[in-house]
């Protein structure tokens, strides 16, 4: 099996087989990177560019590391120093890239839509490293490839996802991708933060964080994303934490074996307390280090001998 299309743009298009052949592939990966010589040479003779016109920690260097983890030549365009200070569109710049010889373009940006924009300018690969609202792929297949490490097939397995579900594109990745393997999403928020008609997706939502984490397997734990508080979203951070922050005595009411997880980067003491981001429940860190292997498969399946460029 192989990947219908070039791109990873969002979970949305794969299909549930599509998704395991990442997670499976992952696995093999990981254990690539777990030998004294880490890298293999899939990717030998072929340039990846990271293109980022927003800050990233996580995703961008682990993007860098997977690519020469695969012996790719990697190289880094921050639209700050970039041309596109200068006027330059970003249709422009992914063609003179590509004219350059890149063979895949890896792209975050603040617009929903802008790397599936690129893939239709280019015919290299084009990897959605979070766009806007709408998707990041990359984020939800390395939370999948986590969960089904702690605690096997996802399928049945009843997820939390908590917090600003309105401005999250890890949430939407996270609802596709769990639904699509058969498991039970339950996103919870503020009515202010969730998104009107996201039942459609066939997640449930609910605005009560101690009835929803009752049974659940995985409380996925979303930043709040400050920078949108001038907005009035809602009364007060303090309020917020009082709701719907995952603190010790709130998990008292969870399952024992409830495995916390967060994309990054952490608001400590607002939606995650420090004692829970660094307790034997969270996987925070777990969730990074396999993002290596999530993006080494991601770039093998698309840029591979037997991958589309
Ligand atoms: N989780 C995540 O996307 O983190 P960065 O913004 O640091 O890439």
């Amino acid at each position: 099996m192989a990947l219908k299309s070039k791109d990873l743009l969002g979970l949305k298009e794969l299909s549930s087989g599509e998704i395991n052949l990442i997670l499976d592939t992952a696995e093999s990966m990981k254990e690539v990177l777990s030998r004294p010589m880490r890298t293999a040479p899939a990717l030998q003779g072929k340039i990846v560019t990271t293109l980022f016109y927003e800050p990233s920690t996580r995703t961008k260097n682990s993007f860098e590391t997977a690519a020469k983890m695969l012996s790719a030549s990697s190289s880094s365009i921050a639209a700050s120093t970039s041309s596109a200070v200068k006027g330059e569109t970003l249709i422009d710049t992914v063609k003179n890239l590509e004219a350059i010889g890149v063979n895949g373009i890896i792209v975050r940006h603040s617009m929903a839509g802008a790397p599936h924009l690129i893939a239709r300018n280019i015919s290299g690969s084009v990897i959605n490293a979070g766009d806007g609202f709408n998707e990041h792929p990359t984020q939800a297949l390395l939370d999948m490839f986590t969960m089904r490490e702690k605690k096997g097939p996802i399928k049945g397995k009843k997820v939390v996802i908590v917090g600003d579900i309105l401005h999250s594109r890890v949430a939407r990745s996270n609802a596709w991708g769990l639904l699509k393997l058969g498991a039970s999403v339950t996103l919870v928020g503020p009515p202010t933060l969730m998104p009107k008609g996201i039942e459609a997706t066939g997640a449930k939502v609910s605005y009560n964080l101690d009835e929803a984490i009752k049974d659940a397997d995985f409380v996925n734990v979303l930043r709040i994303q400050m920078e949108r508080q001038q907005k009035g979203l809602f009364p007060s951070l303090i309020e917020y934490t009082k709701l719907f922050g995952i603190t010790k005595e709130r998990l008292e009411k969870a399952r024992k074996d409830v495995v916390i997880m967060h994309p990054g980067p952490i608001n400590r003491g607002v939606e995650i307390s420090s004692d829970v981001a660094d307790s034997s429940r969270s996987v925070i860190l777990e969730q990074v280090t396999n993002g290596v292997a999530v993006r080494m498969a991601v770039l093998f399946l698309l840029m591979g001998s037997r991958g589309k460029n």
